[in-house]
């Protein structure tokens, strides 16, 4: 836990307001294995992080709710009796879409205040955003006495995205953020949001995280026509989600799709079976596999599903020569973020180092490794 970070929020929280917050930690997540397969009824392998959002939240009696965003130092104020959801733009869509979404549920939310900051770079594919969701739904479900359950409340902070945000999102992330264990990354079947906890000891390896520093344009509306084109499959198909199609269904409809969208849909099937040998290959300890699935993984993304860029492609591409590395892909919806690496712990300060001098040298900016613990979900702190 990010002692400073605990401290920088309550600090702010005393400087604006005179009650006494009620603290709350809320993780970002990685995956493993399993992308853009969510939304597809199928199968993740996210855990949640040490790195995330913390925010102090009180009720306030002043008729109005003050937000303030430590890391922007910005306020945003709004009154949740009447509540003004048109023109949200950045960080007010999450704070105010999960109060929306609450209401929704015939649930009464007072005013409060929030102040929150966190210590995962926007953008870079951990899930900041679900993050601050869920910590904003648990804080006003503690204050309120909402009675809401933790898979409401992922609901809840889902639908703030959709509806606030405009991005058409999986589960995977608030799941991940919310109901994250201590040491284990999860394999969630996103159809029944059962998922399975596996400890993580990668024994003589570990993951390492390379964040790009970019994150191009685009990535929102490109994200809601990968689900649109997968919606639509599924719909030629007759069946609910992709999770329930082969790679035989798909050549049923092959032809009423265009090539570049055959691709897409070819590789969500592939990426649902891998997550899932990923589970039977770390279920064996076999890391070399799991490698495997992983760099399968980063090329579906790249050639046929088409949320890669070149920076994450480079930093992958750096990885395959290193023969300490047993895998490596981008994470998270696309176009920029991080990638994830299954390295050698031996190999990590050279690869840092080394990895760091050649991106730099190719785009002119740096990108940052991040080594991560994997923690519990959303808490009171
Ligand atoms: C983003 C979304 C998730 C998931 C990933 C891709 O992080 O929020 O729901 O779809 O992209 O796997």
């Amino acid at each position: 836990m990010d002692t400073k970070l605990i401290q920088k929020v309550s600090e702010s929280f005393a400087k604006s307001f005179s009650s006494e917050p009620v603290l709350i930690y809320s993780p970002g997540r990685i995956n493993i294995i399993g992308e853009h397969t969510d939304y597809n009824a199928g199968f993740v392998f996210p855990a949640a992080i040490d790195k995330g959002i913390v925010a102090a939240i009180q009720k306030s009696e002043s008729g109005q709710s003050t937000a303030i965003a430590i890391d922007m130092n910005e306020t945003y104020q709004f009154d949740t009796t009447n509540l003004d959801t048109e023109n949200l733009s950045s960080w007010h869509a999450y704070v105010v879409g999960v109060v929306a979404e609450t209401q929704k549920l015939g649930k009464t939310v007072g005013n409060f205040d929030i102040v929150f900051g966190g210590n995962i770079p926007d953008g870079a594919g951990m899930s900041s955003s679900a993050a601050l969701e869920n910590s904003v739904v648990f804080g006003i479900n503690t204050l309120f006495d909402l009675g809401l359950t933790k898979y409401e409340m992922i609901l809840i902070s889902q639908a703030a995205e959709h509806n606030y945000v405009g991005v058409k999102c999986g589960i995977m992330d608030q799941y991940a953020s919310m109901f994250g264990i201590k040491n284990s990354a999860l394999l969630l079947d996103c159809r029944t949001a059962q998922a399975e906890p596996f400890t993580i000891d990668f024994k003589d390896y570990q993951l390492l995280l390379f964040n790009t520093n970019v994150k191009h344009k685009l990535s929102d509306s490109a994200y809601n026509d990968r689900r649109a084109v997968c919606e639509k499959t599924a719909e030629l198909l007759g069946i609910d989600a992709l999770r329930d199609a082969t790679e035989a269904d798909l050549e049923k409809v092959k032809d009423q799709l265009s090539a570049e969208d055959f691709q897409k849909v070819v590789y969500v099937v592939q990426e649902n079976n891998r997550a899932q040998a990923a589970a039977v290959a770390m279920k064996k300890g076999d890391l070399v596999e799991l490698g495997q699935l992983i760099y399968g993984s980063h090329n579906g993304l790249q050639h046929q599903y088409k949320v890669s860029c070149d920076e994450l492609d480079f930093l992958v591409d750096l990885a395959k020569e290193n023969s300490d590395i047993l895998g490596a892909r981008m994470m998270g919806g696309g176009f920029g973020g991080c990638t994830i690496n299954l390295i050698k712990k031996t190999a990590v300060a050279d690869f840092k180092e080394t990895a760091v001098a050649a991106y730099t040298e190719k785009f002119g900016h740096a990108c940052s490794p991040y080594e991560v613990a994997l923690s519990d979900g959303t808490n009171l702190i």
